[in-house]
C-alpha cells in the first residue's frame, strides 16, 4: 500500500473493534462470511481480530488470512513479542499479512495503565515494530490515545515507528474525545513536524463516544490521512466506531471538498450492513444515515412532488448506489423455481441444489401465508437454510395455547435424524413456554440473555425475524430463525442457537487450542 494524494484507503475493523460491541460476538464461520463480503465490497484491509486475545480469535484470523484473497488481512497486537509472534503465526497463509502493534502513549495510560516513562515507551515502539517487520513487510503502529497524548511527544514517535520500518501509522482517537478541528490540527502537526513522515500513510482510527467519529474521520482526512479505521453500521466497543458507509458515501458525494477517493463498491454497502445486523443481531437503527431503512423514504407531501420532478431536489445519493432495494420486486405463490432461483442469483446467492430445494420449499409455504415476497424475506429464508452449522434438532411441529386466563403450553416435535422426540412444558409467556419445552426435548440448559424481534418486511402478514443470544456454560451463540408467526420464528432461533453450543462443544473436544 503506497501513499498516493488522493486515494483513501479502508480498513475495516468490524470484525475487531466492531466485535467488542458488547454481545456482538460472532463464530468462525460468521466471520469468514463477514470478510468475504468486505472483500466483495473492496475495502483495502480487513483487521480480523487479536489472535492472542483467545484461541477462538486466533483460529478465526487464521480461517480468513488463509481463505480471503484482495484486501490486506490484519491481526491486532499488543507491544509484546507473544502477541507480536501470535499475530504472525495466525497470518501464516494471508496473500497480504499486516501486523499492527499498538501501545498507549498518552500520559494518563503511560502513568496509570503501562508504569511506563516516555523513553521507555519510545524503546518499546521501536522494538516491537522491529520484531513485526521480521514477519511481514506491512507493518502499522498505533498509539494507543494519541488524542490525547502531547503532541510533541506523538510526533516522536510517530517518527520513531516509521524509522523502525511502520509502514501504516494510525492515531487514534480511543476514548472519542477530539474535536473535528483538533483532529484536523493533529494531522496537519503530524505531517510538518515529523520528519520520515513521507515514507509511511497516516491513518485515523475514531470512536464515537460523543457522536463525532464520522467528523473527526473526515477532518483527518482534510489534515492529510489517507487512510480510516471504521466499521459497518458503526459498531463498536462502547457507543461505537466511525461508520465505513458514512464516510466512503461522504467522500464519494463531496469529492470537491474532501479531494479523495476510495476503492469500495458502493452498490454492496446495503448488503454488507445487513449482513454485519443479522449476524451480530445489531439492528440498524432506521434514521441511519446511508442505511437506515428511511435513508432514502421520502414522506412529506412537498419532497415527494421534488422528488417526482427531479430526484436531485431532495437526494444527494441515489438509493441504487449504495444498493438500497427500495422498490423490491414481488414474488407470490405463484412464482416457480426457475424465477426464486434467478431472483436468489440477483440478490448474489448461489445455493446448491439440495440447499435450492429446501429454500423453495420454505418459499412455497411462505407465499401460501404471505401475498407478496419481497427480497429481505427471500434473504431470511436463504440465511435460515444454507447454514454450516450441522442441525442436530429440526422443529417438526409447534403448537401453543395461550390467552389471557389460560396458562401458556407449548407442545413441540423436533427430529433428531430419524427420530420424532415430542414433549410439553408451561411457562411464563408463549416464548417461555416453547424455550422451556425445547429445553426438556434437548436437555441442554441454555440461558436466554437476548432476544429481538423484528419485521422483516411491512405489513401484518411481514416474515417475523427473531434473533436470540443463549448462554450454555462458557458458550454463547446467537440464534436467528424466520417465520411469520412470531412464537415459531422464536422457537426456532433458540433451536437454532442450541444446535450451535451443541456443535461448539463437539469442536472443542476435538479442537486443541494452539499454543503461543
Ligand atoms: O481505539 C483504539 O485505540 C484501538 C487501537 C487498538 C487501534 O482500537
Ligand atoms: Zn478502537
Amino acid at each position: 500500500m503506497s501513499a498516493n494524494r488522493d486515494r483513501l484507503f479502508i480498513l475495516d475493523t468490524t470484525l475487531r473493534d466492531g466485535e467488542q460491541s458488547p454481545g456482538a460476538s460472532l463464530d468462525e464461520r460468521e466471520k469468514l462470511e463477514v470478510a468475504q463480503a468486505l472483500a466483495s465490497l473492496r475495502v483495502d484491509a480487513v483487521e480480523a481480530g487479536f489472535p492472542i486475545a483467545s484461541p477462538g480469535d486466533f483460529a478465526a484470523v487464521r480461517r480468513v488470512a488463509a481463505a480471503v484473497r484482495g484486501p490486506a488481512i490484519v491481526a491486532l497486537a499488543r507491544a509484546l513479542p507473544k502477541d507480536i509472534e501470535a499475530a504472525a503465526q495466525a497470518l501464516e497463509k494471508a496473500e497480504r499479512p499486516r501486523i499492527h502493534v499498538f501501545l498507549a502513549t498518552s500520559a494518563i495510560h503511560r502513568r496509570f495503565k503501562l508504569k511506563k516513562a516516555k523513553d521507555e515507551i519510545l524503546r518499546i515502539a521501536a522494538r516491537s515494530v522491529r520484531l513485526a517487520r521480521k514477519y511481514a513487510d506491512d507493518v502499522e503502529f498505533s498509539p494507543e490515545d494519541a488524542s490525547r497524548t502531547e503532541p510533541d511527544f506523538l510526533a516522536a514517535v510517530v517518527e520513531t515507528v516509521i524509522r523502525a520500518g511502520a509502514r501504516t501509522v494510525n492515531i487514534p482517537d480511543t476514548v472519542g474525545y477530539a474535536t473535528p478541528d483538533e483532529f484536523g490540527r493533529l494531522f496537519r502537526m503530524l505531517g510538518e513536524r515529523v520528519p520520515s513522515i513521507g515514507k509511511a500513510v497516516l491513518s485515523a482510527h475514531c470512536h464515537n463516544d460523543l457522536g463525532l467519529a464520522v467528523a473527526n474521520s473526515l477532518a483527518a482526512v482534510l489534515g492529510g490521512a489517507r487512510q480510516v479505521e471504521c466499521t459497518v453500521n458503526g459498531i463498536g466497543e462502547r457507543a461505537g466506531n466511525a461508520s465505513l458507509e458514512e464516510i466512503v458515501m461522504a467522500v464519494r458525494t463531496r469529492p470537491d471538498h474532501y479531494g479523495v477517493r476510495t476503492a469500495v463498491d458502493t452498490r454492496r454497502i446495503w448488503k454488507t450492513s445487513r449482513l454485519v445486523s443479522r449476524l451480530t443481531g445489531i439492528p440498524v437503527q432506521p434514521n441511519k444515515a446511508v442505511v437506515g431503512d428511511n435513508a432514502f423514504a421520502h414522506e412529506a407531501g412537498i419532497h415527494q412532488d421534488g422528488i417526482l420532478k427531479e430526484r436531485r431536489t431532495y437526494e444527494i445519493m441515489t438509493p441504487a448506489s449504495v444498493g438500497w432495494r427500495g422498490t423490491s420486486m414481488v414474488m407470490g405463490k405463484h412464482s416457480g423455481r426457475h424465477a426464486f432461483r434467478e431472483r436468489l442469483r440477483a440478490l448474489g446467492h448461489r445455493p446448491g441444489p439440495q440447499e435450492l430445494e429446501r429454500a423453495f420449499r420454505r418459499f412455497k409455504e411462505l407465499a401460501d401465508k404471505k401475498k407478496c415476497i419481497f427480497d429481505d424475506d427471500l434473504e431470511a429464508i436463504i440465511e435460515d437454510e444454507i447454514s454450516a452449522i450441522p442441525e442436530e434438532f429440526r422443529l417438526d411441529y409447534i403448537s401453543i395455547s395461550s390467552g389471557n386466563r389460560t396458562l401458556p403450553t407449548a407442545t413441540i416435535r423436533l427430529a433428531r435424524g430419524e427420530r420424532l422426540l415430542q414433549d410439553a412444558a408451561c411457562g411464563d409467556g408463549p416464548v417461555d413456554a416453547a424455550m422451556k419445552t425445547i429445553k426438556r426435548i434437548t436437555g441442554v440448559e441454555g440461558r436466554l440473555a437476548d432476544y429481538a424481534l423484528r419485521a422483516v418486511t411491512g405489513g401484518t402478514d411481514a416474515l417475523g425475524e427473531v434473533t436470540v443470544k443463549v448462554t450454555c456454560g462458557p458458550h454463547t451463540e446467537t440464534g436467528r430463525g424466520a417465520s411469520t408467526d412470531v412464537i415459531e420464528a422464536s422457537a426456532k432461533a433458540y433451536l437454532n442457537a442450541i444446535n450451535k453450543i451443541i456443535w461448539r462443544r463437539r469442536q472443542k473436544k476435538r479442537t486443541a487450542a494452539p499454543r503461543f
